[in-house]
């Protein structure tokens, strides 16, 4: 009966002392390897007697497990140590600027749209959209402007074919058709199901999104951006309307001080109706809010017409709501100090480089706005 503790203690003295992973290795292919000393004594088993066999068995296999696991224990204390030998020795350069990579940036125009709803979403709006292809009905006709009505042309419409149900359609000229679709019981929504929007009031909304006129100079552009605000619920009044406003205003230019004051106005969708600017100084080449003597339309907003609630299917002696609809690129312009309003759809990267915003700056209540 043999005892392999001898060449146990001896394989276990050699691995401890192995200097490096390569000599580690060499003991491994010399003890476990096809030509190993262990790999002889296990092929020794098959020409013993069975008798021989069951003691040698267990013996040579635990043998093979314990010096298999201190290969691996002792494998890992030299990785650990050749790993702490690379940093000690400074290999690894941690100052070097990494390689310049090309970003994109977010468009301020849909950053401050997300700022906005960050700042609405802590009132408890919730978000609703609309399709930018709109027909007569939500733009014009459920809006309370009657047929053939001059104020239908006021908004110098992009009119579109007529498509196969002979619906005239045209280009959303503002936010305010998500109004309908948010409050219309029958909601039916044109060619994009994905826009049925219905909720039952009381309702609490912004909806964000692009609009058309076909209007072009130095303070009009073709396309640009809106938020509509739509609440309805029980005993509502304009006091809500401005509250709501002037909250917003203090939040978004971040200062106490920010002064606005109410025109009176007219929208065929809203009586009574108002503009509403803020107090600004425009002397100089940045605009600054809450001083000077200067005022800057930002948005046109009032009460809830009553024949909007009627054709939406709600009865006005129950409901009644604000509405609103706000300049989005205006107010990017205002807070970040842009001077001229078409720079923000001429695509030019440098003007994209100055003025827009990392992805990671994601507006949120947490996070802060900017
Ligand atoms: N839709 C109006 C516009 O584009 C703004 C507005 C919205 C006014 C909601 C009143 C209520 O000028």
């Amino acid at each position: 009966m043999s005892n392999h503790s001898d060449l146990e203690r001896d394989l276990a003295a050699q691995i401890a002392g192995a200097a490096d992973l390569d000599q580690l290795d060499q003991l491994r292919v010399a003890a476990l390897g096809k030509a190993g000393v262990i790999s002889a004594l296990l092929r020794s088993l098959g020409q013993m007697s069975a008798e021989a066999r069951k003691t040698e068995g267990p013996q040579i296999n635990g043998l093979r497990d314990r010096i298999g696991a201190a290969i691996a224990a002792r494998k890992a204390e030299l990785e650990e140590a050749a790993l702490e030998a690379e940093l000690a020795a400074g290999a690894l350069d941690l100052s070097l600027p990494a390689p310049p990579r090309r970003k994109g940036q977010v468009h301020p125009t849909l950053q401050v749209m997300d700022e906005m709803i960050a700042i609405f979403a802590e009132m408890g709006f919730g978000v609703a959209e609309g399709p930018d292809i709109e027909d007569d009905f939500h733009n014009f006709t459920a809006l309370n402007f009657p047929p053939r009505h001059p104020a239908r042309e006021m908004h110098d419409t992009f009119f579109l074919k007529p498509g196969p149900d002979g619906e005239r359609r045209l280009l959303r000229t503002h936010t305010s058709p998500i109004q309908v679709r948010v409050m219309r019981r029958a909601n039916v929504a044109v060619g994009a199901p994905q826009f049925a929007v219905f909720q039952d009031p009381p309702i609490r909304i912004v909806g964000p999104g692009r609009v058309y006129r076909c209007d072009s100079d130095a303070t009009h552009t073709p396309m640009f951006h809106q938020m509509e605000g739509l609440v309805i619920d029980r005993d509502i009044h304009m006091g809500h309307l401005k509250w709501t406003l002037d909250a917003f205003c203090r939040r978004f230019f971040e200062a106490e001080n920010v002064v606005t004051r109410f025109r009176p106005h007219h929208f065929p969708f809203t009586e009574p109706s108002a503009e509403m600017d803020v107090q600004c100084d425009r002397s100089a080449a940045q605009i600054k809010i809450g001083e000077g003597s200067d005022w800057l339309e930002i948005l046109g907003g009032g009460m809830v017409h009553p024949n909007i609630l009627r054709t939406c299917g709600l009865d006005p002696d129950e409901w009644q709501g604000f509405a609103f609809g706000m300049g989005v690129d205006r107010l990017a312009a205002l807070k970040y100090g842009m001077p001229d309003l078409r720079d923000s759809f001429t695509a030019d990267v440098r003007w994209l480089t100055h003025y827009g915003f990392s992805a990671f700056a994601d507006p949120n209540p947490a996070s802060g706005l900017s």
